[in-house]
Order: structure tokens, then sequence, then C-alpha cells
């Protein structure tokens, strides 16, 4: 059976060259799936607001909705990391309000470690949530909590100057004591180039090949998303077509009568049906003429 992974041992799979799984979850039957499928790392990712709860971008999402995902994939999971995602405005305002969040990912849903976005008044936040004793992983390149600053969602670091500010926000991701970073939708040509002064695992989404991990969501992997996927999502599966015959073919039996079959129906032994209708029939008769009541009735052992 395989031993739940520990921060030490995620450490070591960079330098031995072992590529790291990570992958998102949203409740429980996707944390079994992922669980079972034997991956890494699983991130409660805050994507949740736009894969599982509708909205168009990942900005509404709140600590309270995080929260109750998060303890459901920690329901399902035994031996992968478990991250939980800190949501926009979850951080920001100050360290303190930093900690009091992560604190909460670990002490009411279980998680393991927490993840947060950007450079800037991040690593702060980061090295105060460290100080705290939780585990942190970093998030840089395209970060879609502040996608509208960064002009959408699209590539980052396509210029010098950008590429040297998103090189120094993984940077000091790193000296604040992140255990790990994602670099999201980036140039492979910058990852390579920037690997060999990143010490922490790196896990890559649209990152090129020369991360140490890479890192899909949950819904894009397998295609039960059915909105646009970014360039960087290989689909290894079309789950969200399988689901719609399902419950199209359902429709149809339910309509046709060919559902609920013979193996889906409980029997009753016929001398207590005979009883029960004798009953009906006694209750159709005194309710005709009002002498019966529910007391007069002998209900058996
Ligand atoms: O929220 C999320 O799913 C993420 C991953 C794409 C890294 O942040």
């Amino acid at each position: 059976m395989r031993q739940a992974l520990s921060l030490p041992e995620l450490a070591a799979m960079k330098p031995a060259g072992t590529k790291i799984v990570m992958v998102t979850a949203y409740d429980h039957p996707s944390a079994q799936v992922v669980e079972e499928a034997g991956v890494d790392v699983v991130l409660v990712g805050d994507s949740a607001a736009m894969t599982v709860l509708g909205h168009d971008s990942t900005v509404p999402v709140g600590m309270d909705e995080m929260l109750m995902l998060a303890a459901a994939v920690r329901r399902g999971l035994r031996t992968p990391l478990l991250v939980g995602d800190m949501p926009f405005g979850s951080y920001e305002r100050s360290d303190e309000q930093a900690v009091e969040n992560a604190l909460r990912f670990i002490k009411e849903a279980g998680c393991d470690a927490v993840k947060l976005e950007r450079g800037g008044s991040s690593v702060d936040r980061a090295k105060a949530i460290v100080r705290a004793g939780i585990p942190v992983m970093g998030h840089v390149g395209l970060t879609p909590q502040t996608a509208t600053q960064l002009g959408g969602y699209k590539a980052q670091g396509k210029t010098a100057e950008r590429a040297a500010q998103i090189a120094d926000e993984a940077l000091a991701l790193q000296e604040a004591g992140c255990f790990a970073i994602v670099f999201e939708a980036v140039p492979a040509a910058f990852t390579e180039a920037l690997m060999g002064r990143m010490e922490i695992p790196v896990i890559g989404i649209g990152a090129g090949h020369d991360t140490d991990g890479q890192v899909l969501v949950f819904h894009d992997l397998l295609g039960i998303f059915g909105g646009h996927a970014a360039k960087f999502v290989k689909r290894y599966a079309n789950v969200r077509q399988e689901m719609v015959s399902g419950v199209a073919e359902y429709a149809a039996e339910v309509r046709s009568g060919a559902f609920p079959g013979p193996e889906h129906i409980y029997a009753i032994e016929p001398s207590e049906l005979s009883e029960f209708r004798a009953y009906l029939g006694e209750q159709r008769h005194s309710e005709e003429t009002g002498t019966f009541s529910h007391s007069d009735w002998d209900w058996g052992p």
C-alpha cells in the first residue's frame, strides 16, 4: 500500500528527477479518483469558482466555500499531499489575515499546506504563514486572481522585462520559505532559463517540459468542463460526453417505462400483500362510513 507523501519526500523528488504529478480536486468522488490514480499532490484550487460553482473567474469564491470543498476532498484522500488554494481576498489585507485563513485550511479542512498567488506583498504573506508553521506553495506567471491587472488570461513573461519580474517573484517566494511553486502560462524557454536557480520543486501548467512536475485542472483533463480550454490543457478523456449520454439514456428510459426494470423493484410476500390490500379496502370502507381509525389496525410485529 502507498504511504502518505511527506514534504521531505516531495522535496527529494526534485534532485532524483522524479516528476511530480499534481491535479486539482473539489469534492469527495474526485478525491477518490485521484487517490486511486496515484497522484502526488492534490490542489483544491480556487478554479472551483469556475469548474464547479459556475462563475466566470476565480475571483468570487470565498473562504467558506473553499473550506467546504477542501474538507470533502480530505475525506476522500489518503496518500497525496493536500494543498488548499487561498481565495482572492483571503490573504491580501495583512499577515494576520493570511495566517488566520491559512490556519483554517489546516484545522477545519485538514489540508497539509496552502497556496497563494503572486509575488510582491504575497511574499510577506508567505513568510508569515511559513513562520506560523504552515507549508506554502507559491504561484507566479499567469495568476488568475489578478488576471485583469495582467491584461486577461494570457501567457506571461514574453518580454525580458516581464520575464525578469516573474523570475524575481519566484526567487523571492523561494527565499520566503515556500516548499514548491507553480509556474503558469510562461514560455518554456523562460522556465528552462530559470530552473537552475530554483531549489524548490517547480510545478508547471503551461510552462514547458523543464519543470519538476505538472498540474492540470481535473475537469479540464477529463473533459468535464464545457467551457473554453487554455492552450496548455490536454484532454485525456471526454467524461462530459459520457455523462450527457448517461443522463439522456436515463431520461429516455423513464419516459418509455423501460426504467425501472424488474431487477430494480422490491418484492412483498403475497400474504403480506393481501393483508395490506384488505387494510386499504377496510380503510376505504370506513372512510365512506366514518367508522375506522388508524389505531383499529393491527400493525403486527
Ligand atoms: O486554482 C487552480 O486550479 C490553480 C492551478 C491551475 C494551479 O491554481
